[in-house]
């Protein structure tokens, strides 16, 4: 292949390639709506295991025993499939609150977001929250309006919400003929046809524009009526639908539906394929690499252990932003300068892995590896660069280990090693030697971590209160590494490394966080790291 036709190919996979993920508050039908997409992309298999909790869903993963304890997913999982010539990666986050920080860290790694709401109750405090993440990197966002077919609020108030809430234009594509139990379908604003609720096929029915008398005829008049009137409104008072401005993430597009009747699903995917984009430039911290270039770039965004029993290898999540992976490279980790080779890479279908034998911009690949690719690490094919963006969060919850057994110190430190490596929990290491603190965001974390001590290290550990309350990383804008030094050494007792060596400060209140930023300021005390 000549240099220019190895240019247009990538150009080409990249270009049909759409990467996503669902953003919404528990129960607002995240996991049904999954299910329905996969269903459209031909992934019929895999609809069940989305959904299924015990039996059903331990033939997806069996990663992690507290998964099956609690029929929670844990994981982030990829699921990719086709329709139309298309490839959509959904990246599924995981739905539980105190998982937020991987979630975040997924959103790092896609190029669009779906927001589902419940028509009942419009934005709710998660949804607001997974918002302000994609907002943070100006993530376009299709609004996907759930639970049509119940007794929903007024699609103007709706919309009226997401604008005061979200500071976001928000543009109706579809409007619901009906509502609730007279709920007929919906009206597409764009492409100007309707779509009943028991279609059996797709397409829709065309018609001239929302005074078209046939829609009287298909619908009944009252819903026609109320259906022009919505319309007219809508054109005068709401924004239009308009792709710069949602692929610069100012304007939401947004579709009505019912993921439980498997209504409106085909449209909002017609939305993706049509408006999100493809893959693009990505910064990183020399230049913006473009999708289209030959060369491969990439970064992992997650690392996952134990995927398989019977391998304690560890999987590394990683997001292609450029060129064409095949088996058999070897890629530069550009933090260390090793060469990775990528003998198996893998695509990860939510059922099985699978040998991928290629893949493209926007794909999703699992690299085995023994521990060697952390979370934040760019890869290339030589380029010394790294791409920006993948967050640590300082955590809310603050512990020191308890073990039972203090022959087991050395064994706790490999494994919290390896956790924190996993950005399952992060690890601080007290300057003065005291015992290591683990940080977490949410309790259920916390769980977990015990859980994988006990069975995956033979640890068996507990947690005890620390004197601390929040911690911050410390750096100095102006690169005063004396200045980091000097607050090291005044507060050693209250200053811990983190896992890649970095000094975090840690407060016993909030109160004397905000005296140390008065006190000290040169330095800069964060809630969010890049790693890098
Ligand atoms: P999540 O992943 O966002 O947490 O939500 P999930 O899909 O699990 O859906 C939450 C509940 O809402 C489920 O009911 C689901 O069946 C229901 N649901 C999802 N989409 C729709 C819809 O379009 N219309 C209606 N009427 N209901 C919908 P459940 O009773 O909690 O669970 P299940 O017993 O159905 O599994």
């Amino acid at each position: 292949m000549s240099d220019t036709s190895a240019l247009d190919t990538v150009a080409r996979e990249a270009a049909r390639r759409r990467t996503f993920a669902i953003i919404a508050h528990p129960d607002a039908g995240k996991t049904t709506l999954t299910e329905k997409l996969l269903l459209k992309g031909g992934a019929i298999q895999l609809a069940g295991a989305v959904r299924a909790k015990g039996n059903a869903r331990r033939t997806r993963s069996d990663w992690m025993k507290i998964e099956q304890d609690r029929g929670i997913s844990v994981a982030t999982s990829v699921m990719t499939f086709e329709r139309d010539g298309m490839v959509f990666n959904l990246l599924d986050t995981p739905g539980h609150e105190d998982f937020s920080e991987d979630t975040y860290r997924t959103l790092t790694a896609v190029d669009a977001a779906v927001m589902v709401l419940d028509a009942a109750k419009g934005i709710e405090s998660q949804t607001r929250k997974l918002f302000e993440v994609c907002r943070l990197r100006d993530i376009p966002i299709v609004t996907f309006v759930n639970k049509m077919d119940r007794e929903a609020r007024d699609p103007f108030e709706l919309i009226d919400e997401i604008q005061q809430t979200l500071a976001l234009d928000a543009a109706p594509v579809a409007w619901p003929v009906g509502r609730a139990s007279t709920f007929w379908g919906t009206y597409d604003i764009l492409a100007k046809r309707l779509m009943p609720v028991d279609a059996t096929e797709e397409g829709g029915i065309p018609v001239s524009g929302p005074d078209d008398a046939k829609i009287a005829e298909l619908v009944g008049e009252e819903r026609a009526v109320q259906l022009y009137e919505d319309i007219l409104l809508a054109e005068a008072g709401l924004a239009q639908f308009d792709l710069v401005k949602f692929r610069e993430g100012t304007l939401t597009p947004v579709y009505f539906g019912s993921a439980l009747r498997d209504f409106g699903v085909g449209h909002l995917l017609e939305g993706l394929a049509d408006f999100a984009p493809p893959p693009g430039d990505r910064a990183a911290d020399k230049r913006a690499v473009a999708a289209a270039e030959e060369k491969l770039t990439g970064f992992v965004f997650k690392v996952q252990a134990n995927m398989d029993p019977n391998h304690r290898d560890r999987v590394a999540f990683v997001r292609l932003c450029s060129g064409r992976l095949t088996k058999g490279m070897r890629l530069r980790q550009v933090r260390t300068g090793k060469q990775v080779p990528v003998n198996a890479p893998l695509f990860f279908f939510a059922k099985e892995r699978q040998v991928a034998e290629e893949a493209w911009p926007g794909d999703v690949v699992g690299i085995a590896n023994h521990g060697t690719l952390r979370i934040g690490d760019t890869l290339t094919e030589g380029e010394d660069i790294n791409f920006r963006g993948v967050p640590s969060f300082a955590p809310e919850i603050l512990r020191h280990v308890r073990l039972g057994d203090p022959m087991l110190a050395k064994k706790l430190r490999t494994a919290l090693d390896q956790l924190a490596e996993e950005g399952v929990v992060q690890v601080f290491r007290p300057l003065d030697g005291s015992p290591p603190v683990v940080g977490v965001v949410g309790q259920l974390q916390l769980d977990v971590l015990k859980s994988r001590l006990a069975v995956e290290y033979g640890v068996p550990a507990g947690f005890d209160e620390t004197r601390w309350q929040t911690m911050r990383w410390i750096s100095s804008p102006k690169g005063d590494r004396a200045a980091i030094e000097k607050w090291a050494t005044t507060n050693r007792g209250d200053t811990a490394a983190d896992h890649d060596g970095e000094y975090v400060a840690l407060f016993g209140s909030d109160w004397r966080r905000k005296r140390a930023e008065e006190e000290f300021p040169d330095l800069r005390f964060d809630a969010v790291r890049e790693q890098s």
